[in-house]
């Protein structure tokens, strides 16, 4: 098979914002606890911070962590995750049915970004709770001190602000689920208000509006209409969260799943201009897909787990290799939404949906899904080119037209590098030609492919480099013409300089 991709370096998409490349970490099943956070494991610090876990984060250079929840937020009191640990409620946790110590909040988090180095996204309750508690939070977060909640920040050993710029106005509000789920009138007018006396406490904060949990829940666009008719001055972004899984275990539909993200980006995109056309602004409202990824294999077991444990396995779904695949469209799919898309959190980090597991007491390793994942957001920052790819396509059950071929390329001024990352959906080698205007000196540095004959290969404590990339590709440069053969069914990083 053959497919053709053309680039120009003067067609542009957009920056890349860092942020497309954060991930998440929710009080669920073993993400905080036995995840990032264990203090009796050998290699924990001095804080309890496993350091075999914050080697991996690293080396996934992830740019923003979303946290407390998820599902959880929206029964969290933030208070009860500050102070002295030994005065913590022990609590129920009603949206997983689990018990939370609250040995881990706020602070802890905090610390723990910065030894990952990488930014707070921090979540606020407006399932159980509203403007109040927002404000309080902002003022123990954010305020420098000389009033009750800032100095009792103090109190607790942190002198100085924590300065968070990202918030998120609740969570999947739109969801039967949630706890405290709200029509889209009552969700816009609390966000409204609680973003205006967060704001009142911190200028500076950016905020995320709460948007549709799927594409295809009913009341998705009505309900970014809504939202964004009330909050429309107070937010920067409306956020949008996706899951994919191959149940019918069918290849060729679960790969094209990235065109339904793709779809429900412009859709939800539109809903967004709708609104800046009804109100006659120049300001745009961006998307934060905060949530995103693979996720199904765990979800039979998880019925099966009692409830009101501490930290018990929940969501720990082992990644195939062509979930990797999958993941690697996305992330091409997010990096062609450049303009529009600025924030993007994989869901999640640690154990629960996540590229890193970890045993309990025992080791850490990477899924297949890691590898696409630490590929963009080590080579994918910069600049998106507009591509323009020709290739065969194939129908499935839910797609028409499905490229056989997807790549987006990626150039990084500052390092004076290009990166093209494809993905080759069929089950045949693909010549793959790329005509690049503009960069007919640069030599290919690499060629990076994560390819398995088994599709179902998983990695795990025992066998942890079962699935993983090498970089014997063959990509050449003669004169501004890439030639590379992608194998089947492969993810590849093709990087120039
Ligand atoms: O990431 C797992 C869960 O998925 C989150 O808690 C929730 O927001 C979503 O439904």
């Amino acid at each position: 098979k053959k497919a053709k991709m053309y680039v120009d370096k003067n067609f542009v998409i957009d920056k890349v914002d860092n942020r497309l490349f954060g991930s998440f970490i929710e009080h669920l099943g073993r993400a905080v606890y036995t995840g990032i956070y264990e203090p009796d494991h050998p290699k924990a610090d001095e804080k309890g911070f496993r350091k075999d876990v914050i080697d991996l984060v690293k080396e996934l250079n992830v740019s923003i962590v979303r946290y407390p929840g998820g599902n959880f937020v929206s029964g969290y009191n933030w208070e009860d995750g500050v102070g002295p640990k030994e005065k913590r409620p022990k609590k129920l946790e009603l949206a997983w049915r689990s018990l939370e110590p609250n040995e881990f909040g706020t602070n802890e988090f905090m610390e723990w970004c910065k030894l990952v180095n990488t930014e707070p996204m921090m979540s606020i309750n407006l399932g159980t709770r509203g403007i109040d508690e927002a404000r309080n939070f902002v003022e123990y977060c954010n305020f420098p001190g000389g009033s009750y909640f800032s100095d009792l920040r103090k109190q607790h050993g942190y002198n100085d602000p924590h300065n968070i710029k990202v918030w998120c106005l609740g969570n999947e509000m739109d969801g039967p689920w949630q706890i405290g789920h709200k029509t889209a009138l009552e969700y816009a007018r609390l966000a409204e208000e609680t973003a205006k006396v967060m704001k009142l406490v911190d200028p500076n904060l950016s905020l995320v509006a709460s948007g549709s949990s799927g594409w295809h829940i009913p009341t998705f666009g009505e309900w970014e209409a809504t939202v964004l008719e009330h909050t429309y001055d107070y937010v920067d972004f409306i956020s949008l969260h996706a899951y994919y899984d191959n149940y019918e275990n069918n290849i060729e539909n679960f790969l094209a799943k990235s065109i339904d993200m793709d779809s429900y980006i412009k859709s939800a995109v539109a809903a967004c201009d709708y609104v800046k056309g009804r109100k006659k602004t120049n300001k745009t409202i961006y998307i934060s897909f905060d949530e995103w990824n693979v996720w199904f294999h765990s979800r039979k077991e998880d019925e099966k787990v009692e409830p009101w444990q501490i930290a018990p396995p929940l969501l720990e779904d082992v990644y195939t290799f062509e979930d990797a695949l999958l993941v690697g469209l996305m992330l091409i799919t997010l990096l062609k939404h450049a303009d529009r898309v600025k924030i993007a959190c994989l869901a999640q980090l640690v154990n629960v949906i996540a590229p890193i597991m970890t045993r309990k007491g025992g080791g850490a390793w990477r899924q297949t899904i890691f590898y696409p994942f630490m590929h963009a957001s080590n080579f994918g920052r910069g600049t998106v080119l507009q591509p323009v790819i020709s290739a065969e396509t194939y129908d499935t059950k839910d797609f028409k037209s499905v490229p056989f071929v997807d790549a987006v390329p990626v150039f990084n001024e500052e390092k004076n590098e290009l990166t093209i990352f494809a993905v080759n959906r069929a089950q045949d080698k693909m010549e793959f030609d790329c005509e690049l205007k503009g960069f007919e000196d640069y030599s290919v540095i690499e060629h990076i492919i994560l390819e398995n004959n088994e599709l179902k290969a998983v990695n795990t404590e025992d066998n942890p480099d079962n699935v993983k990339p090498h970089n014997n590709g063959n990509a050449r440069n003669e004169g501004g013409k890439v030639k590379a053969e992608l194998s089947p069914l492969s993810w590849n990083v093709i990087r120039l300089k």
